[in-house]
This record gives C-alpha cells, sequence and structure tokens, in this order.
C-alpha cells in the first residue's frame, strides 16, 4: 500500500507542479501559489525531488517586498478561475510591494523556517541543501524581522492578523464574533470557488463580503501596517500564526548555527523568541478550557473556541510538560472519541461544529501533520501514531482531498472527504509520513 500511495501522491504534485517552479495547491480551485502550501509542498519533493523542493521556495522568495514581507498568494500569471484576483487586491498600492510579481497584501502562517530545516535534514545534511539555505536564509530571517517590526504592537512578541485569510483557517467558527461588529456592504462580484466545490463547503456569499470589505480597508490605507493596525476591524493573535513563527524561529537560530554565520540575527530571534512563549503562555492560554485561544485585539478578550491550531504550540515547544498534559487531556476528550478521526478543526462538541464545511470542522492534513509533530516533541507517542495513522487512512480510503470529515461513521452516507481532489499539501505531507516508517 505504501509505495502505490506514494506513487499516487507525486502524481498529484507532478500534475500541479507548473513551468514557472512552483505549485499550485489544486486544479481550478487554487491556479495560483499559496505561501503556507507551497512549505508544505516542499517537504513532499524533498523526498524524491529536491530540486523541485528548492524551486519551490525560491519562486516564492522571489515573489519578497522590499520590507521582508511575504504575499499570502503570488499571481505568477492570470487566471479566469480564482477571485479575487491581483485586480481586486492590488497590493502595488503599497511603495514597498515587488516589482517582480504581483500578489495579494495578505500573509499566510510563517512556515518557511522549518521547512528549510526539514529540507536539510531530508537530504541528510546534504551541503547543495545547505548551500541553498545559505542563499535565502535571509530572505526568511526578513519575514520574520518584518513580522516582529511591524506586527508586534504590544512589544509582547505575539504578532498579529489583520484578515481571517491569513490565518490559513478561512471561516472558521471563531471568526463568528467578530462579523457582527463590522457591516459591510453587499458587494457584488462572482465567486469562482462554488463552481469547483459544492457550495455547502465553502464559506457563504455573506461571509464574503465581509473578507473583502477588510482588504478594502487596507488597500484605502495602502497596505500600511501601522493604518492597519489602527483601524482593521479584524485585528487577531491566532496561536496557530504565532506557533508556527516560533518553531521557525528555533529552525533559522538553528540554521544560522550550522552555517555558522548569522549571530546577530540568531540574537535577536533568540530575544523576540523568548518574549513570544512567554506571550504565548500568559495571553493565549486558557486554563479552563485547557487550550490556547485567539486573542481579539479589537475587543481585547479570548475568543472561547478551541480549534485545531489550539495544539500547534505543541510543535514550538510552547507549553510546560504539565500544560501540555492539559492540551493532551483536552485533545482527546474533545477531539478524540474511539468515533472519530483525528484531529478536526473545530470543536467537535460545540454547536457550530460542521464536520464537511471547510474550516468549520473537518480533519486537515497539514494540522494533523503540525499536531504529530508537537505530540511527538512532548513523547505522546502513541497519540502521535493515532495521528499519522488516522492521516494515512483517510487518504488511502478516500483518496487526496482538501479535507475530510472526522466522523468514522458519516450519517449522511456520503463521500466523507470534500473540498478540492488531487489537493498537494495532502499529498506531499502523506508522502512525508510514510517516509518516516
Ligand atoms: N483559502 C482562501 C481561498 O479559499 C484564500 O487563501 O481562496
Amino acid at each position: 500500500m505504501k509505495e502505490s500511495l506514494v506513487k499516487q501522491a507525486i502524481e498529484v504534485l507532478e500534475n500541479n507542479h507548473q513551468d514557472g517552479g512552483f505549485t499550485i495547491p489544486a486544479q481550478g480551485l487554487y491556479p495560483f501559489q499559496w505561501k503556507w502550501d507551497s512549505g508544505f509542498i516542499a517537504i513532499g519533493y524533498a523526498h524524491y525531488d529536491m530540486g523541485k523542493a528548492m524551486q519551490e521556495l525560491a519562486s516564492l522568495l522571489n515573489a519578497q517586498w522590499g520590507n521582508g514581507f511575504i504575499p499570502h498568494i503570488v499571481f505568477h500569471y492570470d487566471s479566469d478561475t480564482y477571485f479575487p484576483g491581483p485586480d481586486f487586491h492590488r497590493s502595488q498600492l503599497h511603495p514597498l510591494a515587488s516589482k517582480k510579481l504581483r500578489s495579494t497584501g495578505l500573509v499566510q502562517p510563517p512556515v518557511l523556517g522549518f521547512v528549510l530545516e526539514k529540507l536539510y535534514e531530508v537530504s541528510n545534511r546534504n551541503p547543495t541543501v545547505l548551500g541553498f539555505i545559505d542563499d535565502q536564509i535571509d530572505k526568511v530571517y526578513e519575514n520574520h524581522v518584518y513580522f516582529y517590526e511591524n506586527r508586534d504592537i504590544n512589544n509582547e512578541g505575539l504578532v498579529y492578523i489583520y484578515h481571517n485569510w491569513e490565518s490559513g483557517t478561512d471561516n472558521s467558527p471563531m471568526w463568528d464574533d467578530i462579523w457582527p461588529t463590522m457591516n459591510p456592504p453587499e458587494y457584488e462580484f462572482e465567486r469562482k470557488d462554488t463552481t469547483h466545490v459544492d457550495p455547502s463547503q465553502r464559506p457563504t456569499k455573506r461571509e464574503y463580503d465581509h473578507y473583502l470589505y477588510i482588504i478594502e480597508i487596507a488597500k484605502q490605507y495602502n497596505y500600511d501596517d501601522a493604518k492597519i493596525a489602527q483601524h482593521s476591524p479584524f485585528l487577531v493573535l491566532d496561536p496557530l500564526f504565532n506557533a508556527m513563527l516560533l518553531r521557525s524561529n528555533e529552525a533559522l537560530i538553528k540554521l544560522y548555527g550550522l552555517l555558522k554565520r548569522g549571530e546577530g540575527k540568531a540574537q535577536y530571534l533568540k530575544e523576540k523568541h523568548a518574549l513570544g512563549v512567554q506571550g504565548m503562555n500568559t495571553k493565549l492560554y486558557h486554563e479552563s478550557s485547557g487550550a490556547y485561544l485567539h486573542f481579539d485585539l479589537r475587543s481585547n478578550t479570548l475568543l472561547p473556541y478551541i480549534s485545531s491550531s489550539s495544539f500547534a504550540p505543541l510543535y514550538a515547544g510552547v507549553p510546560s510538560g504539565e500544560r501540555a498534559q492539559q492540551l493532551i487531556q483536552t485533545l482527546k476528550e474533545k477531539f478524540g472519541g474511539e468515533d472519530k478521526y483525528l484531529c478536526a478543526s473545530f470543536d467537535p462538541t460545540h454547536e457550530k461544529f460542521n464536520p464537511k464545511k471547510y474550516w468549520r470542522g473537518p480533519v486537515w492534513i497539514n494540522m494533523n501533520w503540525i499536531i504529530y509533530q508537537g505530540l511527538k516533541r512532548y513523547g505522546f507517542e502513541d497519540l502521535a501514531t493515532r495521528v499519522k495513522n488516522e492521516s494515512i487512512e483517510l487518504v488511502a480510503k478516500h483518496s487526496f482531498y482538501e479535507y475530510f470529515d472526522c466522523r468514522k461513521v458519516n450519517p449522511d452516507g456520503d463521500s466523507n472527504a470534500y473540498g478540492g481532489n488531487n489537493f498537494s499539501w495532502t499529498a506531499s505531507l502523506l508522502i512525508d509520513f510514510l517516509n518516516e516508517d
């Protein structure tokens, strides 16, 4: 089974690979290069074509802005299968936006540091890969500096996101409390995602109005970070986003050590890192939920929802041993029943849980990969093995879908696999899981 699954996964990646040296997440539905997708995709390539892995990251980093910003989508070409495209985002309004490549003015979780480290590990410490890291690492470092210097408004080592698309968990129920604080116009636009995927598995039109509205505000201020921090109706400290930044800090510090250079840069990251770990544990941990939660900087409160993002800090080594035990308890009790695959993207015991709708409940393979790494880091081997095996089982049973139903018995009797098929990070991370054995 392993060989045939790896073969199929490689086929998915090869079919989604583009001549420009980057990989789209899925045909039709996502026809450009997405930031965190590219990071996870490079991990899959590393196992069988290191040249493509390096090219994937280089092509993303080629779109970096003058201020270190790395965008969430790079529009390498035009496509009429996706909305909103470059003409809506107009990121060139920012004076330091890339002059070479069009992009959005949004970011996505900062995975590139630990992806560089992973490439080096998978290559068995190959000097060519280290040379590639030497060429690229300063760009990733500059990206971290961008975050700390522009998005840590309280100087607490935690950086904000100003849009739900920046979280990666687009339509999670945790944003539901934020939407009523805005009253966007009813925009007229043509959705494209709902022509590729059953609309019941995607965000609603009214949700999209809010998504576009926040970007309209950012555009009004030419994507200026300080103005966004002042005026955006959406301003959140996300435990997933910040955990990815912290885990990538660790990786960059280690890689600068291997390269025997960048002491000042490593020192900067170490200081921010220590502040961020402390910030997460004081500001984002909610004792009675036994989980890390999102902090809404507008209402100055924690958003009271547990999601798969709540467990991401394990991967960055954020919780103490005791706190990690509490997290595991929450994971087991709420997400880990015998009747469920790990790990639903939103609390399955909550009334807002929806097992089929994008980030409102389904299992995502990239989140399982992050949680798996975190469980292993803390020595929760049995649970880690369960997450890995269930990820493999879901894909083996249902193919390389974007997201999966966590219910082992689905009363509706439908396919249990939703969103786009032949989805790149499902394929690439499956390759990584299977290569561990
Ligand atoms: N994931 C978003 C979408 O569905 C954008 O990042 O288009």
